[in-house]
């Protein structure tokens, strides 16, 4: 994450807080400003505009009227106020303030001029030509004559009033900023604090066995991020232990599994070396010797075998391809393939198969049924009886594979599944078993969402029942 200027969150909000706040107070003035400012206008033009009608009632346009307008004038001893009248071509008949009118240019541009031929009467605010401050003009139709009449008056709006309205504005900016502050430092406050509680919380991540702890929060949000955050830690720690158990187990199975392979190798070594030193010198002997040799290396082979089997069925990310397996033809294809094995251990194998067929890795399934018949024909008796049965249950595949022989001691029923666990390990290793036939048997039956059950009584017989669902769920890796 690329790291630009470090911002801490409530100074950067409340920095744009005021920003905004101001913005608004200065749009606001300024709105308000300019009503008053037309309200203050149309007044005095309203005023100004009575003050003409009355003028124009008093004044007899037959007379002097230069005499009259410097009458009316005298009234007020402002020098800026003035009244004018004109003609109705905008030609300036007497004016207040000018002694000689005559000199006096055409008034009919103005803009209250304009208005009041068009409308009866009109006003303007502008700075004075002649005095160079702002005025007010208001003009009108004479009505007892086709005069204009105009009066003018110093004008400064707004700013007549600015000592009283300036005090008052800076009060409302004061005082709103001042609430505003104190308002928005308690709400950031309440927006900040569960922030700043979860990231201090979050910094215990660099301890060895973080535990977070959160307080209930106002906002939905906040509680929505620290309840997430202690599924994430739960489902973290969870995966670790995880990891860790998979550490163990696989650490176990291969030193176990280089024990299991350094004994065979160091028989192996011992008989060649006697070979080799010319110590064994009976032929039948040395033909002993290399039978030995040749079991350990089988021995090695299956061993091997099985490894490689365990490690791809653990590995999750193997694509197994399935297809609907026929189970009857599979089946009779492993009895064939045990058929030696069954004479030689004067075993009679007898199955029952329904004709049905599983959507499955066919390969798998054959490791199934060989571990499971394998196990049931060399660990049974001469004479001994291997049944295999194949049913189905109205949602399940049923596989049964009973046998007549030792049977399992109750202390073992739970470990035969575990990797190298066998009863008796020397009956295992003649027979050229690997430890490893159940735990290949388990990790098949859990990757279609089966399960396995045992019954068995000692010296009676083992009845292994495996149970697949019908349904075709989606297959499930399994370690
Ligand atoms: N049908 C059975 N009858 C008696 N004991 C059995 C049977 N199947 C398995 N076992 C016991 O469980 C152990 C583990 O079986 P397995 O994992 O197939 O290993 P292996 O057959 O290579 O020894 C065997 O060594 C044996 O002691
Ligand atoms: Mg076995």
């Amino acid at each position: 994450m690329m790291k630009g200027k470090v911002v801490y969150m409530k100074q950067d909000i409340f920095k744009r807080f005021i920003l905004i706040l101001s913005i608004i107070l200065i749009i606001n003035s300024t709105i308000f400003a300019i009503l008053i400012s037309n309200i203050i206008f149309d007044k005095t033009s309203n005023e100004l505009l009575y003050t003409l009608r009355v003028a124009d009632n008093s004044l007899d346009y037959t007379g002097n009227l230069k005499e009259q307008v410097d009458r009316i004038k005298s009234l007020d001893d402002d020098e800026s106020t003035r009244l004018t009248i004109l003609d109705i071509n905008g030609k300036v008949i007497a004016d207040s303030n000018v002694e000689d009118h005559e000199i006096m240019e055409n008034h009919m541009e103005r803009e209250e001029i304009v208005e009041a031929i068009r409308d009866g009467s009109g006003s303007a605010r502008r700075k004075s030509d002649t005095l160079g401050i702002p005025m007010i003009y208001v003009a009108s139709m004479a009505q007892n004559s086709d005069c204009i009449l105009r009066i003018a008056v110093s004008y400064n709006g707004l700013f007549h009033y600015s000592e009283t309205i300036i005090p008052v504005i800076i009060f409302n900016i004061v005082v709103s900023l001042g609430i505003s502050l104190l308002l928005s430092k308690q709400f950031l406050r309440s927006v900040t604090k569960p922030l700043v509680e979860i990231a201090g919380e979050l910094r215990k991540i660099q301890d060895e066995n973080p535990e977070f702890h959160f307080k209930e929060y106002n906002y939905e949000e906040m509680n929505i991020i620290a309840d997430t955050i202690l599924e994430m830690s739960r489902a973290v720690k969870d995966s670790m232990k995880q990891i860790e158990f998979e550490k163990i187990v696989r650490q176990e199975f291969f030193s176990n599994a280089s024990h299991e392979l350094k004994t065979p190798i160091t028989s192996v070594n011992g008989y060649i070396e006697l070979i080799e030193n010319d110590l064994v010198t009976d032929e039948a002997q040395k033909k002993d010797f290399l039978k030995r040799i040749k079991k350990e290396t089988t021995n090695m082979t299956n061993l091997i075998n099985d490894i490689l089997l365990i490690s791809r069925l653990e590995t999750k990310e193997i694509e197994v391809t399935l297809s609907e397996v026929r189970i009857c033809p599979l089946l009779k294809e492993v009895c064939m393939s045990l058929e030696p094995l069954a004479k030689q251990c004067d075993v009679t194998i007898v199955t029952s198969c329904k004709p049905i067929s599983m959507t499955a890795n066919t390969q798998q399934i054959k490791e199934l049924f060989t571990n499971l018949m394998t196990n049931a024909i060399k660990y049974n008796k001469p004479g001994g009886k291997v049944n295999v049965i194949v049913t189905t249950e109205p949602d399940e595949i049923v596989f049964i594979f009973e046998d007549t022989g030792v049977g399992i001691p109750e202390e073992s029923k739970q470990r035969i599944f575990e990797r190298f666990y066998r009863v008796d390990k020397g009956r295992s290793k003649k027979m050229g078993g690997t430890g490893l036939g159940l735990s290949i048997v388990k990790h098949v039956v859990n990757y279609y969402n089966g399960n396995i059950q045992l019954e068995s009584k000692l010296n009676v017989g083992s009845k292994f029942t495996v149970r697949f669902p019908k349904s075709k769920k989606e297959p499930i890796n399994f370690t």
